[in-house]
């Protein structure tokens, strides 16, 4: 495995993600579920939220401190992220008629999606400056210095991109509820409890998605999954100064592993498939030997 930040990830496929796409009543039933996950009532604002006043960076640990100006490089990324859905989902006569509605769909969830993610990174940002931890202008600049950098996946399907951010919610979600667990900020637990709450529904999205997949096409989407896992890497791992550093600090204020987030995948896999295959079940036992223990003793 590449262990340099300097290494650029492979090139992007260019336009429309591959299929088998998911009929667009497929993607509808799941945005609908989605966007019924968070009722008017239950959304919230970094304006009202939280009592920035009571912020505190002083009730926190180096490496804790580390870790919130770490994990607000990865979600103020998200001009990034969402212009890969934009290339790769494309609203225009680039795509065929049937292409463009299964596009229409997601883009109800993506909209959404990118609003939560960018209301992410603003929580964090008026977190570290509230706290003490930066200054607005120059928090600003490192995050422009690092946010104008391209995000790109190598992905050729559909169903990759899905199974990558599955992933990546997942990994995300598991991430802040274990950085929350154990910090002493009661401002700092209340912005990480939002944001691991919005994560779990992102990656409850992702994974219908997934799971509607291999309900769908069965066997054939088996092998893009495949390369989702094979060749995995957290966003702005292959772009960022310093990344493979400053990631295994951040593992460690807070018990962490990415890999956790797969048997998260493997059960999506195993609720989708009744009649299982030899490819399922190879793809199931290839996911579970990725995780960090069973890969480390490979070595
Ligand atoms: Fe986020
Ligand atoms: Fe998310």
């Amino acid at each position: 495995m590449r262990t340099d930040s300097t290494q650029r990830a492979a090139a992007e496929p260019v336009g429309q993600a591959a299929g088998p796409l998911l009929p667009p009543g497929d993607v509808a039933d799941a945005v609908g579920t989605f966007l019924r996950s968070s009722p008017a009532g239950r959304r919230w604002d970094v304006e009202t939220a939280f009592d920035w006043a009571a912020a505190d960076a002083d009730r926190l640990t180096e490496g804790q401190r580390s870790a919130v100006a770490f994990i607000t490089y990865i979600e103020d990324h998200l001009p990034g992220y969402f212009g890969l859905y934009s290339r790769r989902f494309p609203l225009d006569e680039s795509v065929d008629l049937d292409t463009f509605v299964h596009n229409r769909e997601l883009y109800h969830f993506t909209v959404r999606w990118a609003e939560e993610e960018d209301t992410h990174a603003r929580a964090l940002f008026s977190y570290q400056v509230a706290a003490g931890l930066s200054e607005s202008a120059r928090l600003r600049a490192e995050l422009g210095r690092e946010g104008r950098k391209p995000f790109t996946l190598p992905h050729e399907h559909a169903v990759s991109l899905f199974a990558y951010a599955l992933v990546q919610e997942k990994a995300t979600q598991i991430y802040y509820q274990q950085l929350r667990a154990v910090v002493d900020e009661p401002v700092l637990v209340e912005v990480l409890g939002r944001l691991s709450r919005d994560e779990a529904r992102h990656f409850t999205f992702f994974a219908d998605l997934v799971e509607r997949s291999l309900r769908r096409h069965g066997d054939r989407v088996v092998e893009p999954i495949r390369d989702v896992v094979a060749g995995f890497r957290m966003p702005l791992a292959d772009t960022m100064r310093g990344y493979w550093r400053w990631a295994l600090k951040i593992a460690d204020a807070a018990h962490y592993d990415h890999t956790d987030a797969y048997e998260h995948l493997i059960r999506v896999v195993n609720r989708a498939v009744d009649a299982r295959t030899d490819r399922v079940d190879e793809l199931t036992r290839f996911v579970a030997a990725c995780r960090t223990p069973a890969a480390s003793q490979a070595s």
